[in-house]
């Protein structure tokens, strides 16, 4: 027989906090899952030395984990976007939800290496509200810039925001919350405790079949207001995995879009592993529209992650490694391992789904070349005349996807049958 595990001090805080006042919301259970400053996910997660959520020891795959191209074709991306706005002496890039600042790494790096003009004009700034130890990313809003002209970024951090759940019950909308119940956290529902949320799903109620569930973010117009404060003048890249409200809210996808990711296997179950487990929802990118919107951007396009890298030229690249290659070079390791990595940038099935979405504010609205953007719009690929950034010369870790070690590795086949492939992990199948 085996006993019941003790509570961690997460789960003893929740389980007091509703004697005390009854079921919390699930926006709160997921803010202190994931953000509780000792024993949330990503603190202590990242407080643990050598430990990541991102990457081959982690729970799951980021884009810039993956591999160095990935910043090197946002830098040309911002580099075209700075030329659009009059080549300003000063362009500073934010970037928002930061993690462990590969990203950062990866942009500055190659910014320095091709792209000299620019590097003139760039300062770049990280934030995260959980830095990792040892690294200078900002924690607090209140040290981001504000009134800059530039571009505002993020990769994968609207999906990590605390959302709201509801449920359709007798053809309304209802909330979920959680509540300890007989020595066990379970979900009980109750009237929203937020207006907006029921106003969000409204529009979709009629097609929604009853115990239909979804979410609702609520702070995206936290984000869209602190994104608004930054910057004066400029863009806003949003990579992230989503879509537009009525492909969220479509009636075939009746549990909604929760997922939970723990050593790179995937669940729907929030309520078990609290504080060991990443937890994300799809973002509405009908939301972000609208809140950006409210605050003067409007958006200038919106793409897949596999077209907006092909259209920066990504295939370029892929071809040089196999040029290279092929005249020997790269050893055949160095640029399978390469390959691998740029591959699954455009995984149809992965990462190449996730959406890439650009907004603008303050630009010179009606003139045409300042829309001119190659990521969203093709034409000539920005990559051209330009080295393609190499796994073995990048400062940064990445995940060496063909490592024996990492579980998604080809070499690892016993491992690979038992792990979820990347449509399972990104399907958008309910
Ligand atoms: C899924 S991780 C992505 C990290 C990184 N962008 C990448 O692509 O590897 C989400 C990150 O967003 C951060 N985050 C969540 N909410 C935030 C907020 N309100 N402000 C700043 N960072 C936030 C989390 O701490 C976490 O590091």
């Amino acid at each position: 027989m085996t006993l019941p595990m003790p509570p961690s001090e997460l789960e003893q805080r929740l389980i007091d906090h509703i004697a005390q006042y009854g079921p919390v919301t699930f926006e709160a259970f997921m803010d202190a899952a994931l953000y509780d400053e000792h024993h949330g996910y990503y603190p202590s997660r990242r407080n643990q030395p050598g430990s990541t959520p991102v990457g081959t020891d982690g729970d799951y795959f980021t884009s810039p984990s993956s591999h160095p191209v990935f910043g090197a074709l946002l830098a040309l991306q911002l580099d075209e976007m700075w030329r659009n706005l009059g080549s300003p002496d000063e362009f500073t890039v934010v970037e928002m939800g930061a993690g462990d600042g590969v990203l950062s790494s990866d942009i500055a790096e190659y910014v320095q290496r091709e792209l000299p003009e620019f590097s003139a004009a760039i300062s770049y700034i990280s934030t995260d509200l959980v830095p990792p130890s040892g690294t200078d990313l900002v924690r607090e809003n209140a040290a981001i810039p504000v009134g800059v002209t530039g571009c505002v970024i993020s990769n994968e951090l609207l999906d990590a925001h605390p959302v709201s759940r509801f449920i359709v019950q007798n053809g309304q909308i209802r909330e979920i919350y959680v509540d300890y119940q007989n020595g066990r956290f379970i979900e009980s529902v109750g009237d929203v405790s937020e207006p907006e949320i029921a106003a969000r799903v409204e529009p979709f109620l009629g097609s929604l079949p009853e115990s239909y569930r979804g979410e609702v973010n609520l702070r995206l117009g936290y984000w869209s207001d602190s994104v608004a404060a930054t910057l004066e003048r400029g863009y806003v890249i949003t990579i992230d995995y989503g879509c537009d409200r009525p492909e969220l809210y479509r009636p075939a996808r009746i549990d909604g879009s929760l997922r939970c990711y723990y050593q790179h296997t995937l669940s729907q179950s929030p309520l078990i592993r609290i504080g060991k487990q990443d937890i994300t929802a799809h973002v509405d990118f009908t939301a972000v529209d609208h809140t950006l919107m409210v605050n003067g951007f409007e958006r200038i396009g919106k793409s897949s992650q596999q077209r907006f890298l092909l259209n920066l030229g990504i295939d370029q690249f892929i071809s040089d490694i196999r040029e290279r290659a092929a005249l020997g070079q790269l050893s055949r390791c160095e640029s399978q391992e390469d390959l691998a990595g740029i591959g699954s940038l455009i995984d149809p099935e992965g990462l190449g789904r996730f959406r890439v979405v650009v907004h603008m504010k303050n630009g010179e609205v009606g003139v045409e070349p300042t829309r001119l953007l190659s990521g969203i719009l093709g034409g000539e690929p920005l990559t051209r005349a330009h080295k393609v950034p190499m796994l073995n010369e990048s400062i940064a870790d990445h995940a060496r996807l063909l490592r024996a070690s990492n579980p998604f590795s080809q070499s690892n086949q016993a491992s690979m049958t038992e792990m979820p492939n990347w449509e399972q992990l990104f399907s958008d199948e309910p």
